[in-house]
């Protein structure tokens, strides 16, 4: 892939050894990757989100297994595989966006933690591990799309993984949708805004953490 269309981009973390993000992503479009070529505020927000729960002591990745489904640039998982490199994270995303996806990793030196592969919501791919957590960042804004990433989270989740979904509201009737269809098979709760990274937040960027329900015992 040609990268001399693409731009740098950075993002702070509060780890004093792991200080930035670096990223490349291409604003205009012009290369052909689609959305996920460029850094979505919802991944700013939750990349920070997840900053600030590693600077508070509350999130321990020690030999966990993280999945974001369409990563896009890698934003957020990029960002936990520097705070947390005893953690093993997978970025995923549609085959176009994995040579992007490497170079970033390439460009964060030191992520033997961190890979890229393709896992298309479309396809019925498999994992060879179940994930403790599953990141998911402005991966609801085609509705289109609501269906496949429910069967996806549905068929990768494990009685133990924990989501972390985010999004932008755009059309509120047809996220609420998504929201009732995905509580039939998750219980989850809202992150409130005090949970959130202080500067790094929106009113229009709503996080939700949640995690299969147990199926009744017959
Ligand atoms: C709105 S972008 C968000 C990108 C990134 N998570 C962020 O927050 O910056 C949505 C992402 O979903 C990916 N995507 C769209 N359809 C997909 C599919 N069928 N399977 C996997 N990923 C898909 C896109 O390629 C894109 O990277």
């Amino acid at each position: 892939m040609d990268f001399s269309r693409f731009i740098a981009y950075e993002l702070e973390l509060s780890r004093a050894d792991a200080p930035l993000v670096r990223l490349l992503q291409d604003a205009s479009g012009a290369t052909g990757c689609g959305v996920g070529s460029t850094v979505w505020d919802t991944g700013l927000v939750l990349a920070k989100y997840l900053d600030h729960q590693t600077s508070l002591g509350n999130l321990d990745l020690s030999g966990k297994t993280v999945l974001e489904l369409g990563s896009g640039t890698g934003i957020v998982g990029i960002a936990l595989g520097r705070l947390h490199p005893q953690c093993q994270v997978i970025l995923t995303d549609k085959k176009e966006l994995i040579p992007l996806l490497n170079r970033n990793i390439e460009l964060n030196s030191a992520m033997s933690n961190t890979r890229a592969q393709c896992l298309d919501w479309t396809l019925p791919t498999a994992l060879d591990v179940v994930p403790d957590l599953i990141v998911v960042s402005d991966g609801i804004w085609d509705k289109d799309l609501h269906q496949p990433l429910a069967e996806t989270l549905a068929r990768l989740a494990g009685s133990e993984t924990r989501v972390l979904l985010a999004y932008e509201t755009r059309k509120f009737d047809e996220e609420a949708e998504f929201i009732a269809k995905w509580s039939q098979t998750f219980r989850f709760r809202d992150i409130k805004p005090s949970e959130q990274d202080p500067v790094m937040q929106s009113e229009d960027i709503f996080m939700f953490e949640g995690s299969r329900k147990i199926k009744a015992a017959d």
